[in-house]
């Protein structure tokens, strides 16, 4: 596949078939995905994959943790909400994508089932953890953010699918519980790793962009 058609077809995953991803598999993604640069080669990212039972233990803490409540201590600090436009992006997004799975503003069960998929992964085989070192500048987030980029395309790549979720490390202690990640290392993000289910509705949708004139602004050129 060669990288505009990956591009092209790497979308958010959230529904996977319950088929395992080997560590061969993940190897030669994490290989792929090394070669993004990062501030003089420093390559803060560190990588942790984790399936079979272990990953169901760690979705199973999550999906407890978040239904009684419990208070959210990320790493990393997250937004609480947006501003201005990327609020207005941030909602359209919930809404076109509950319109898909036919998930009504008022009908609280679906809405709470549907957050919970996220800390189950959407059922994925296979997590991957992604920190960097603490006490850092942002540039270790650029340079971890570039990683997980590259590594969901070489995903793609490989007929594999991925979602990036914040839902993964929105309890870093619950995943520690079961994945021994040390502390002087920041979970940044997880991302759910397996193929996907072509039955599931939720992967029917895909998020749309904005136009090039938004975004980019050119001169002399
Ligand atoms: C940092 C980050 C956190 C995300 N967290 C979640 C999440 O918790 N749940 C979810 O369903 N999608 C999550 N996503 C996926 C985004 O919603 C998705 O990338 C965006 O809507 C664009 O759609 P696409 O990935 O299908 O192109 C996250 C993506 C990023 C980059």
């Amino acid at each position: 596949m060669d990288l505009a058609k990956a591009l092209d077809e790497r979308f958010s995953c959230r529904g996977f078939l319950d088929k395992p991803v080997s560590l061969d598999q993940v190897r030669a993604l994490v290989v792929q995905a090394q070669k993004v640069p990062s501030w003089g080669n420093t390559q803060p990212w560190r990588l942790y994959a984790v399936g079979g039972a272990k990953a169901e233990a760690v979705r199973e803490n999550l999906v407890t943790a978040m239904q009684a409540g419990r208070q959210q201590v990320p790493d990393i600090t997250m937004p609480a909400s947006f501003e201005g436009e990327l609020m207005d992006r941030y909602r359209d997004l919930g809404r076109a994508l509950f319109k898909l799975l036919d998930i009504k503003r008022e009908d609280h069960n679906k809405r709470a089932e549907h957050y919970a998929k996220n800390f189950n992964a959407f059922g994925a085989p296979c997590l991957l953890f992604i920190t960097v070192p603490r006490g850092q500048t942002s540039y270790v987030v650029l340079d971890a953010g570039a990683f997980v980029s590259a590594l969901c395309l070489a995903a793609t790549d490989q007929g594999l699918a991925t979602c990036v979720l914040a839902a993964l490390a929105r309890y870093p202690d619950e995943v520690r519980k079961v994945v021994p990640i040390p502390n002087e290392e920041a979970i940044l993000i997880g991302v759910a790793l397996g193929y996907p289910d072509p039955e599931a509705p939720a992967n029917r949708f895909r998020s749309e962009r904005l136009d090039l004139e938004r975004v980019l602004t050119s001169f002399d050129l």
